[in-house]
């Protein structure tokens, strides 16, 4: 767990980051979140939902969750975070958002449907109240290259999928994240809200 910050004014600000990941992708989107909230001096816990104890939400101000798809899914750590934490996470007054970093969300005809399916139909299905989160669908990686963290099998699914996305090179690292687009988010979802509420 990742901690770095201090207070704004007299109140302790403190945001919370959980994100679940397969190969790195949305790891790497948290860890570029985090920065930028370091940047305007909001502190924040960053938990890998897999690995890191699962903290009580109530003690922060804003929270963050971000999950990585496969065959699409989310990772079972965040589903089940969620399904434990459903009642905090709808209870939980202060700005919060929800992301996914999906390969198919790259695409410009599937992002529409991307984004419904993987971030607001299946927070619904789990009992989150989608009124009071925002949430987006992020371009991921799609790592084709011969040092890729992808198993053999994996990238063979990962081969056949890539046919579809935009210059998709079959022997590459395919990185479709959009940091101005997730940048741009993440301020006027998130950073601009916690900073309003202070
Ligand atoms: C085996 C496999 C299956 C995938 N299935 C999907 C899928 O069904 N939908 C999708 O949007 N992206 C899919 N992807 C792309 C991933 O969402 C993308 O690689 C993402 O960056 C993964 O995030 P992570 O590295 O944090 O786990 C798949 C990738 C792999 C390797």
């Amino acid at each position: 767990m990742a901690s770095k910050g201090s207070n704004l004014g007299a109140k302790t600000m403190k945001a919370l980051i959980v994100y679940g990941t397969r190969y790195g992708a949305t790891q790497g989107i948290a860890e570029r979140m985090f920065e930028w909230l370091q940047k305007e001096n909001i502190d924040s816990d960053v938990i890998n939902v897999k690995k890191d104890e699962w903290p009580e939400l109530a003690k922060y101000s804003g929270l963050i969750l971000g999950t990585g798809i496969r065959i699409g899914q989310w990772t079972k750590e965040m589903k089940n975070f969620i399904k434990k934490k459903k009642e905090e996470i709808n209870m939980f007054r202060g700005p919060k958002i929800f992301f996914v970093c999906s390969g198919y969300a790259a695409i410009p005809e599937r992002y529409q449907e991307i984004k419904q399916e993987y971030c607001k139909k299946a927070l619904e299905n789990l009992g989150v109240s989608v009124d009071s989160i925002n949430y987006e669908a992020f371009g991921g990686v799609m790592n084709a290259s011969p040092d890729s963290p992808v198993g053999w099998l994996d990238k063979k699914m990962l081969k056949i999928a890539g046919k579809a996305s935009p210059d998709f090179d079959p022997n590459g690292i395919n990185d479709y994240r959009d940091w101005n687009e997730i940048e741009k988010f993440t301020r006027e979802s998130f950073i601009q809200a916690l900073q309003q509420k202070d």
